[in-house]
């Protein structure tokens, strides 16, 4: 009997203590949450040692390529960042103290035998770049865990070959940034995934075992929260030996551990799949990984899709469509331009695809909105994105070998059918008109870009999934963590055929998405579909940058795809933490409510929509047309 008592006293604490989460989660707090520390309100762009060389990295090597980029006017353009990625460590000292390969590094050597890095960075500054670096947050780097090559790699005793930042992330941090004065850190992650007890080079007593927080195969073996905390501690650090706030902090754990749901809150880039390879596949694989992901990338904090493959295998100087399918793709995408390629060597051709001025001011556009998928299929993809000046660019993708017909309409660019829309190609620089619609054929993989003139159909604001870089979805209702199964499963190079197949293995499916629900169908409510909105499980709560804008608008409810549907659903409106509107409760398949809210002065947009009791899998729900107008 008293223990009854008890177990119902327990489970009574557990709902409450659900509700209060649930409440204040939801509550509007007023301010954007994103991730907006550091120096990337534009992504990135410049090179990376790792692509052209791998752990073969020394001074010739990276002083050479920054001066092509100097020389070649490619840092005029806006490729700054000269990084070195793995094969730089020799090992850790007694006193904690990194120590730098002088072999490759010469200029590192010092007269009271430490070694220092500020020689190269004076020198990259001096040429008016910046420099990178590369760590790991476990305590051993993915070359020493999984490559052959162990004259590139760290020597020493177990604890001098420990070189990443695990348990040293202040003393290494410091380092790098006070000391050594790099701009960028590129944090790897195979420490905390790649060493049971049962690695083979553990039981050899070559390294200490580390029971892996990421299964890259499995969320559900993955302890989220505690990768998390250690990248958040990074950040920390970050700030604290970056006072001038000059720092780009890049994510590196592949998509795994839900890490594209929360990287916005710690991180300025955050790769969102594991590595590209030379490979067309791969290179889909890598894009698709990013392309449904536009509302979790802001201005501060981009998807990174991985480095530039451009000027190898499947997009070297005999490739050139390909090559330059890669780069638009990238740009349209917001992703860090960054170079893999030895630029020593590069043909004029392949230097002419990465100096594209056109499609380079796509990525480099200031609203910083990565493209939303205005059309999708296995085979041809359209991208839509729009550009600070209220004009469009877009991408129209042939994912396949053969060639192809698309039709491209004015409605795809959130344009009127019956305005002149105005197209030119980023490529050969023609341009021409359309009215309606206009068909294209496209050669095998081909992708065309266009900068799109036309007449907005919001002509005095913008769809809210227009504007996704203004748009943070701060709880997006996922309660647990689902693999996305919308990516181009290429085979994964290292892997082969070994194994059963690619299965979906990124978290962020059922996150917010623009012009789709959450899984990816239509927006509809109660048989009423919107082309334009955003789809949003419930128990959600969006952050939206106003930029002098008086309206806001939208027709919401309970989406048709919803399959608990036994929770009404409240959406409200908040203008800088204050209530400005509230919908009656919705149910599934009731008509869409109006709702309307005067946003006048107001900063910061909050939109909640919230189920009357938590749920353990909300439905989605819709903000159909939700805008912002004049
Ligand atoms: C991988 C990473 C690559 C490269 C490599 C170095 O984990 O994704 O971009 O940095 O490690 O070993």
């Amino acid at each position: 009997m008293k223990r009854g008592f008890r177990l119902l006293g327990a489970v009574a604490i557990m709902a409450l203590t659900a509700t209060a989460a649930h409440a204040d989660e939801l509550d509007p707090k007023g301010e954007w949450s994103a991730y907006d520390k550091g120096n990337a309100a534009l992504p990135p762009m410049g090179w990376n040692s790792w692509n052209a060389f791998a752990l073969e990295i020394d001074e010739a090597k990276v002083i050479g390529s920054a001066e092509t980029i100097v020389t070649s006017g490619l840092a005029a353009k806006g490729y700054r960042y000269i990084d070195l990625d793995e094969g730089w460590w020799a090992r850790r000292g007694g006193d904690g103290r990194l120590v730098i390969r002088t072999d490759r590094f010469p200029s590192a050597i010092r007269s009271d035998g430490t070694t220092s890095f500020r020689p190269l960075t004076d020198k990259l500054h001096a040429m008016g770049l910046k420099a990178g670096i590369y760590s790991e947050i476990g305590r051993n780097s993915c070359g020493q865990i999984y490559s052959e090559e162990k004259a590139s790699l760290p020597s020493g005793t177990v604890a001098e070959r420990e070189v990443g930042l695990y348990d040293h992330v202040d003393q290494d941090i410091g380092l790098y940034f006070a000391e050594w004065g790099f701009d960028l850190i590129k944090v790897d992650g195979c420490g905390i995934r790649g060493l049971p007890e049962s690695n083979p080079r553990v039981a050899a007593g070559e390294f200490r075992a580390f029971a892996p927080l990421i299964d890259s195969d499995s969320l559900g073996r993955t302890d989220i929260p505690a990768v998390r905390a250690l990248f958040g501690k990074v950040a920390d650090a970050l700030e604290r030996y970056n006072p001038d706030n000059d720092f780009v902090f890049s994510l590196c754990i592949w998509g795994s551990a839900d890490v594209r749901s929360w990287a916005k809150n710690v991180g300025n880039l955050s790769r969102t799949s594991e590595d590209i390879f030379p490979i067309w596949g791969r290179m889909l694989f890598n894009m698709d990984s990013t392309s449904r992901r536009a509302l979790y990338a802001q201005p501060g904090s981009w998807n990174d899709p991985d480095m530039l493959y451009i000027g190898n295998g499947d997009f070297d100087a005999d490739h050139l469509t390909e090559a330059r399918t890669h780069f638009s793709m990238w740009a349209m995408l917001n992703a860090p331009l960054i170079i893999g390629y030895d630029l020593r060597k590069a043909a004029p051709e392949l230097m002419a695809i990465l100096g594209n001025e056109g499609i380079i001011a796509l990525d480099q556009d200031p609203a910083g909105n990565q493209a939303v998928l205005a059309y999708d299929s296995d085979d041809v993809q359209i991208y839509a994105k729009t550009l600070a000046d209220g004009t469009k660019g877009v991408a129209i993708l042939n994912r396949t070998s053969a060639p192809l017909d698309a039709v491209l309409t004015a409605e795809h660019l959130k344009f009127l059918a019956g305005a002149d829309v105005e197209l030119t190609d980023l490529w050969t620089g023609n341009t021409t008109r359309f009215k309606g619609e206009q068909k294209f054929t496209l050669a095998p993989r081909e992708t065309l870009v266009f900068k799109a003139k036309g007449k907005r159909m919001l002509a005095d604001g913008y769809y809210l999934s227009e504007m996704p870089g203004s748009v943070n979805p701060a709880v997006d209702g996922v309660t647990v963590p689902q693999a996305e199964p919308m990516t181009h499963r290429a085979i994964l190079p290292w892997q082969s055929t070994h194994g059963n197949g690619e299965h979906p293995r990124y978290g962020g499916w059922g996150g917010a998405q623009a012009d789709a629900t959450p899984y990816g169908e239509e927006l509809a409510v109660s048989g009423r579909r919107f082309a334009s909105g955003i789809g949003v499980l419930a128990n959600s709560r969006l952050e939206i940058r106003n930029a002098g804008y008086r309206h806001f608008s939208a027709e919401v409810g309970v989406d048709d795809s919803a399959r608990d549907r036994s929770e009404p659903v409240t959406f409200s409106v908040y203008g800088d933490g204050k209530l400005l509107a509230r919908s009656d409760p919705m149910r599934f398949g009731e008509a869409p409510a109006k709702i309307e809210a005067d946003v006048a002065g107001v900063k910061l947009v909050e939109i909640v929509a919230r189920s009357a009791t938590p749920m353990r899998f909300p439905d989605p729900v819709t903000w159909g047309n939700a805008a912002l107008t004049r």
